[in-house]
């Protein structure tokens, strides 16, 4: 079965920028809830066994196997995102990942500016991400539950746009949440894991 991995750190962790209310609900309630649903889902066939990341590809992109994909990607998506953030993160990051942003991106300071507004402009639910494709870094958006590996991008950083991610916290000032996280939350430390293994 699948189960819920524990949340990288307390519940006010990365507070005052997200606070320990919306971790309580987005973890305990919203992360939970997916796998709740897909231990439904999966039981009885193929996939009640199967790992994560095999439920995800096989079954992306098919209309019928839909809710499986849901509920298994927004796990994925929110155990990697938890893994993005931490307390005192933010700011620019040191080595490989940092001339990569360089050679790829424009520098810090477009990265930065590029992240954001992609992020930002993700129309309704979904996720902005940091990736490495044909070993270079891209920013792109996905919607709802869609994830950047089942088309070859190797995710490094996300940010969670739904709403549940920032409405108790910011309201409808998303952008305000995105920049936020940006610059004072995001793990570079696990960006630099995730490129050593792209
Ligand atoms: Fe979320």
């Amino acid at each position: 079965m699948f189960t819920l991995p524990p949340l990288p750190y307390a519940e006010n962790a990365l507070a005052p920028v997200i606070s320990a209310n919306t971790l309580s609900f987005h973890y305990g309630k919203h992360h939970k809830a997916y796998v709740d649903n897909l231990n439904n889902l999966a039981k009885g066939t193929e996939y009640e066994n199967a790992a994560l990341e095999k439920v995800i590809n096989e079954t992306a992109g098919k209309a019928d196997k839909a809710p499986l994909f849901n509920n298994a990607a927004q796990i994925w998506n929110h155990t990697f995102y938890w893994n993005c953030l931490k307390g005192g993160g933010g700011g620019k990051p040191a080595g490989r990942i940092a001339q990569m942003i360089e050679s790829d991106l424009g520098g810090y300071d477009n990265f930065r500016k590029e992240f954001a507004a992609t992020t930002v402009s993700q129309f309704g639910s979904g996720w902005g991400w940091l990736v490495a494709e044909g070993g270079k870094l891209r920013i792109v958006k996905t919607g709802n539950a869609e994830v950047p590996f089942t088309k070859g991008a190797k995710p490094l950083l996300t940010i969670d746009v739904w709403e549940h991610a920032y409405y108790l916290d910011y309201q409808n000032r998303r952008p305000d949440y995105v920049n936020a996280v940006i610059d004072k939350l995001l793990n570079w430390d696990f960006a630099a894991e995730n490129l050593a293994r792209a």
